[in-house]
């Protein structure tokens, strides 16, 4: 059987987040919001024309703004308790993929008793939930509309909460969140959502014609729009489409599960620090052409979609000219990761089985190390 779930309620506004209180009707009876954020979304202002539509509806409104990127679970256990004091109503998550997976998480957790260690893994976070209600403000994770939330557990590890109960009640996309974006983020986080598309397509055990269908469309979009937004970040429509290409990209890979390249990015991250979006940058061509053997047939198709050529080696082509053109980073030394690093780094990456098994070519401690001396 093949299933395809998502957000039930999507809605794309231009603005919309400024009317933040019309958006906000059916989502239950309470006037007590918490907005989940970060300094960087609160001191550009992004919230303020959508407090003062909550104020002028009578809502009180707390504002968390302490997310950090990557949270860290001790992060999100402090918010908690805060919170939890406020007693809100509704959670509302706004801002890129930290904010809104910790928004995730503290909507499953302030209401009830439960330990965050025994939401870790797959179907495990079945508890009520608070009504949430997701707003990105990057284009790249697709959080927006994914049942995963991604929290930092230790120096150097993360955890997945996986289930249904995470999709969002609702999501607003509002491009106008996005414009000021600058450069680096909104190309790192955009290839990060072309890689979501690509593994959802080759995803081994649950790539399904849904999946297919908006991983297809996802590409589409990111593919045209990204270039000319990172040399306009004001480009309007280049915004529009990079923001319907990431939810339609989460869509897909939260249905079909990603493979490799965020098993052998998510080291890069937790040892590193460096952002998961730029993480599976640097990771992405090189885990492609390992998987050639296998998904040639797959990254073929997509070429031919995307009218580039018609092999799996000419989708690898067009990636490494995004890569190129974005100016994203493309060694481990240029973002200071040194040599005797990798041994460590495969060994972790061998650790993500949740990812690793979907791959479309089985990953093994040496081809890691091998990959990663590649990019070194
Ligand atoms: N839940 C999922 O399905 C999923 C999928 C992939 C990644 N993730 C997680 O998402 C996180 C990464 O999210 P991200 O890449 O969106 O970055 P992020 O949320 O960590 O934000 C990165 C930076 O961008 C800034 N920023 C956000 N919006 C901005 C805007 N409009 N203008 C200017 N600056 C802005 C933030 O202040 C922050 O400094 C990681 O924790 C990763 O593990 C989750
Ligand atoms: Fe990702």
């Amino acid at each position: 059987m093949q299933t395809f779930n998502t957000v039930p309620d999507i809605r794309i506004e231009f603005g919309g987040a400024s009317n933040l209180a019309n958006h906000l009707e059916g989502l239950g009876e309470s006037k007590r919001v918490v907005i989940i954020t970060d300094k960087g979304v609160s001191n550009l202002g992004l919230i303020s024309k959508g407090l003062t539509s909550l104020e002028s509806k009578g809502y009180s409104v707390m504002v968390y703004n302490e997310v950090v990127a990557d949270p860290p679970e001790e992060m999100v256990l402090n918010a908690i308790e805060r919170i939890k004091e406020f007693n809100p109503g509704v959670v509302i998550g706004f801002g890129g993929g930290s904010p809104m997976d910790t928004a995730k998480v503290i909507a499953h957790l302030c209401i009830d008793g439960t330990n965050i260690k025994d939401l870790y893994g797959v179907n495990k976070a079945n508890n009520h939930r608070l009504p949430l209600i997701l707003i990105p403000t990057t284009a790249g994770t697709g959080s927006e509309v994914t049942n995963v939330a991604i929290i930092t557990t230790g120096s150097t590890s993360k955890e997945a909460i996986v289930a249904n109960s995470l999709y969002a009640d609702r999501v607003l996309l509002d491009a106008k969140l996005t414009l000021g974006l600058p450069k680096q983020i909104t190309a790192a986080t955009g290839i990060d959502a072309m890689v979501h598309a690509i593994e959802a397509y080759t995803s081994v055990i649950k790539k399904n014609p849904l999946s297919d269908t908006f991983a297809i469309a996802a590409l589409r979009k990111l593919q045209s729009a990204i270039i000319p937004a990172c040399i306009d970040g004001n480009n309007l429509e280049a915004r529009n489409q990079m923001l319907l290409g990431a939810m339609l990209a989460g869509q897909a890979f939260t249905n079909a599960p990603v493979g490799a390249v965020h098993g052998l990015a998510y080291p890069l991250g937790g040892f590193f620090h460096i952002p998961h979006g730029l993480s599976n940058a640097l990771v992405l061509t090189e885990v492609m052409e390992y998987n050639l053997p296998k998904a040639n047939h797959w990254y073929g198709q997509i070429a031919r979609e995307l009218k580039v050529g018609e092999t799996g080696m000419d989708l690898i082509k067009e990636m490494k000219r995004i890569k190129d053109e974005t100016g994203v980073p493309q060694t481990l030394s240029e973002v200071g990761i040194p040599a005797n690093a990798i041994p460590d780094m495969a060994k972790d990456a061998m650790s993500k089985t949740r990812v690793l098994r979907n791959n479309p070519v089985k990953m093994t401690y040496d081809a890691a190390v091998s990959i990663y001396e590649r990019i070194l």
